[in-house]
């Protein structure tokens, strides 16, 4: 399949940034994703999940889509302080993130764990975006295709479709710190997470979105996305304001 033919995705994940105040912020991407010309990819922002409901009427008539940046595995019961990805998809989200890097380092969640949760997205019939990266170690020991090929095996469910799941390859050490891998190693990348795909799920394997996340910003973001394989960008720090993010949003074509 041509890799124009993916439609490409612009995710923001906001972190722990986002109050109702925010709301302006989110207005103005969905106010810009309105106007000529449209995007050309599907927009997603990921805000802290209790703005979900309050953040709903600001993109309402936009294309611009809302999602979570976590959730527990189970649908419901005695896991204090956790939300489920019904509890998320009953409040409007249409994506989860799962396994992002700070959630594997702040809490601990391995691969296993990532999976049930990839599960419980497709169970409520979201779209699981399964986040993996290698750490700067990993790198430097020449560990990144063997780290993130592990990663994906063990994190993607066996039940994952181009409709309801996302790549996201997020080097940990890019993450945050305006460094970002060369072109040729995103290509390395992307190219054996495409490999891998193919081989695990066939042809609907070539479909999967599979975004670049680590430090996009304007300055980068067209550069990156023209890149073979890489079908959209997983955009923190530069997701949170509509002036850096729109213009990533215009970078994906
Ligand atoms: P960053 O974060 O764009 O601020 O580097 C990306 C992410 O963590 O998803």
């Amino acid at each position: 399949m041509p890799q124009s033919r993916v439609k490409p995705l612009i995710a923001g994940n906001w972190k722990m940034n986002g109050v109702r105040s925010n709301m302006r912020e989110l207005k103005r991407i969905a106010e810009a994703c309105k106007k000529a010309p449209k995007p050309r990819g599907d927009v997603l922002i990921c805000p802290p999940f209790q703005v979900l409901w309050p953040y709903k009427e600001a993109v309402k008539g936009s294309p611009v889509r809302l999602g979570g940046q976590d959730c527990h595995t189970s649908v419901s019961g005695a896991h204090t302080g956790d939300v489920s990805a019904e509890m998320l998809a009953d409040i409007g989200a249409t994506a989860i993130i799962v396994g992002h890097s700070e959630r594997r380092t702040d809490h601990g969640e391995t691969n296993v764990l990532v999976r049930a949760k990839a599960e419980a997205v497709h169970a409520a019939g979201l779209i699981a975006i399964i986040c993996l990266g290698e750490t700067e170690k990993e790198r430097d020991a020449g560990q990144t295709i063997r780290v993130i090929s592990k990663q994906l095996k063990e994190s993607v469910p066996n039940g994952s479709t181009a409709k309801n799941t996302v790549i996201a390859y997020e080097p940990v050490w890019a993450i945050g710190t305006g460094r970002t891998p060369t072109s040729d190693d995103i290509k390395k990348a992307h190219k054996a997470l495409r490999t891998r795909l193919e081989k695990r799920f066939g042809p609907d394997g070539a479909k999967f979105r599979l975004l670049y996340g680590g430090s996009v910003k304007p300055g980068n973001a067209e550069e990156i996305l023209a890149l073979d394989n890489v079908n959209g960008a997983l955009v923190g720090g530069a997701s949170l304001k509509s002036s850096d993010f729109v213009p990533i949003i215009r970078a994906a074509k």
